[in-house]
């Protein structure tokens, strides 16, 4: 059911001749919630900013992957003072939830930001938690009272990378799941940022092969999907210099450490995690569910708090882990009154967050049969390319195409020469380039990207010695920390530390 404040609102667009249409979803409150439910990305998305500019209301909408420049908008505004409306000041202004602002208020100047315009669509507020709208961009333009300014820059992984400070530690895990090969998808959302991250800091990067348990349990399987996975990660990660590349169960540490916080975890907190909820939904009655499965976020926080790292980067589906792995660890602290674990922070870059795959519709996933692979023969990756979803709208290569949701320039994005991709994008756009032009495009970059990673791939498989060096050497690394972090442990909380005993008395 819209609500009729929406219907209203949707009425005062029409006359203003702004093109939309009301998304429905269920109750969400964050900006982010609601792209998630509606499979968008925050550069699909923009807000409408209220704010009080020496006094007086304006709005700015930007682009939800934006941040403002506030001083630029100050300089262009010509104000010296610019803050953001309380909540009371904006429900007095609006007559609406804070939260919920639609796109322009009545008397007031809004402000839009030039990257508005580079998508087609956007959504954006209606007026209520339950419905979003979908603008066509340009006719944003329509708002009375409009200026368009340019105020805006987008944060990418690299610069918020340089930000992090010198000195820190980066770690994270990757599940061997399916059949332990990579995707382009799993290397612009995971590899390739954990490459960035290694040109300045200290990285630890492991293969939860224990992790899978939870839902591979024949033997033959899991070997093979970890092998596959080892030597696709150290294929792309090539130079090894600052990561500490490991596998979970050459090292008994991580075990053990997840016993010892077992003690610290409330049944609670478990129940409430995501892997747990899913899977009780999907096909399982709860007595069913085996316990490694729910216990899975108390051996994710031992993986992270044994390395001590500040930074755990990880997909969106893994934060809410890290988020139990800080309250494991403020636990462990406050019972045992000492301050063993840092807390470590979830790092999601924005702008990678979901790879769409090949049907142009959902995530890029093995499983799904939507991925374009690195390793696979030359063949098969053409097919997947071949196969991408572009503009169905567009039968001749005549007819004018359209890049908004079309996965080929998605992918090309990344992957191809900027200014070849533009050149491109305009000819598609005038029916002046065919797709499967653009797609042999596409497969020629992707196999020059690769091919460094393809080379090192061959070798390695041919070479099961390297691998076992960089694994032996990865394991010792880890060790020396992961024992260090494990000797504190045991001495807060009193278990045998080095043939410890008769502490109490020698007091
Ligand atoms: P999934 O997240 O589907 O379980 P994997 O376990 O293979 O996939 O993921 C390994 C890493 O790659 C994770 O950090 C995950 O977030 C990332 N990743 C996987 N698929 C995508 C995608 N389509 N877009 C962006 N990142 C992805
Ligand atoms: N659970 C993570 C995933 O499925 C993998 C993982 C295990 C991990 N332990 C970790 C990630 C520790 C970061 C830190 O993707």
């Amino acid at each position: 059911m819209i609500d009729a404040k929406v219907k209203k609102y949707s009425g005062e667009l029409e006359k203003l001749g702004i093109n939309h249409k009301i998304v429905e979803h269920p109750q969400l409150k964050s900006v982010k919630e609601v792209q998630d439910y509606l499979g968008l990305t925050l550069a699909d998305g923009f807000s409408t900013l209220v704010m009080k500019a020496d006094n007086k209301p304006i709005s700015l909408i930007r682009r939800d992957d934006c941040k403002v420049d506030f001083d630029r908008l100050k300089k262009i505004i010509g104000v010296k003072d610019l803050r953001m409306v309380t909540e009371e000041e904006f429900i007095g202004l609006t007559g609406l939830e804070a939260g919920t602002a639609q796109i322009y208020i009545p008397g007031t100047k809004t402000y839009l930001d030039t990257k508005l315009f580079e998508k087609e669509y956007l959504t954006g507020g209606s007026g209520s938690f339950t419905c979003s709208i979908r603008y066509k961009s340009e006719d944003l333009k329509k708002i009375p009272n409009s200026y368009i300014v340019d105020v805006t820059y987008i944060e990418d992984y690299v610069s918020v990378v340089s930000k992090i400070g010198k000195g820190k530690r980066i770690l994270s895990g990757i599940t061997p799941s399916g059949d332990g090969s990579l995707h382009i998808g799993n290397y612009l959302g995971a590899v390739r940022q954990f490459i960035e991250f290694a040109r300045a800091y200290e990285c630890f990067l492991f293969v939860a092969d224990l992790h899978a348990l939870t839902t591979v349990q024949i033997k033959e399987s899991l070997q093979k999907s970890v092998e596959t996975l080892i030597l696709n990660e150290l294929a792309l990660l090539g130079d090894l210099r600052n990561i500490t590349f490991f596998r979970q169960s050459d090292l008994p540490m991580h075990a053990e450490l997840q016993s010892i916080l077992n003690n610290v975890t409330p049944l609670g907190l478990l129940k409430r995690a995501h892997a747990y909820k899913d899977k009780l939904q999907k096909e399982m009655p709860e007595e069913e569910i085996n316990l490694g499965l729910f216990n899975y976020p108390i051996l994710m926080a031992a993986d992270i708090l044994l390395y001590k790292p500040d930074l755990v980067p990880v997909g969106k589906d893994q934060k809410q882990h890290v988020e139990i792995t800080r309250d494991i660890a403020q636990r462990f602290n406050k019972t045992y009154r000492k301050n063993v674990f840092p807390l470590p922070e979830p790092f999601i870059p924005e702008e990678v967050a979901v790879i769409i795959g090949t049907d142009g519709k959902r995530k890029m996933a093995k499983s799904l049969g939507n991925v374009i692979s690195i390793f696979e023969d030359e063949k098969v990756i053409k097919k997947q390319v071949m196969r991408t979803y572009t503009d169905p709208t567009r039968i001749h290569p005549t007819d004018p195409g359209h890049i908004e949701g079309n996965m080929v320039f998605a992918y090309l994005d990344f992957f191809g020469e900027k200014q070849k991709v533009e050149e491109l994008k305009k000819l598609y756009q005038q029916g002046k380039v065919a797709d499967v032009e653009v797609k042999n495009y596409l497969f020629e970059q992707l196999m020059q990207f690769f091919a460094p990673a393809r080379a090192h791939y061959q070798e390695l498989i041919t070479h099961p010695e390297k691998v076992k060096k960089f694994l032996h050497e990865g394991a010792q690394k880890a060790r020396s920390v992961a024992s260090q972090t494990m000797m504190e442990v045991r001495e807060a909380v009193g278990l045998a530390n080095q043939y410890s005993f008769f502490q109490y008395q020698e007091g």
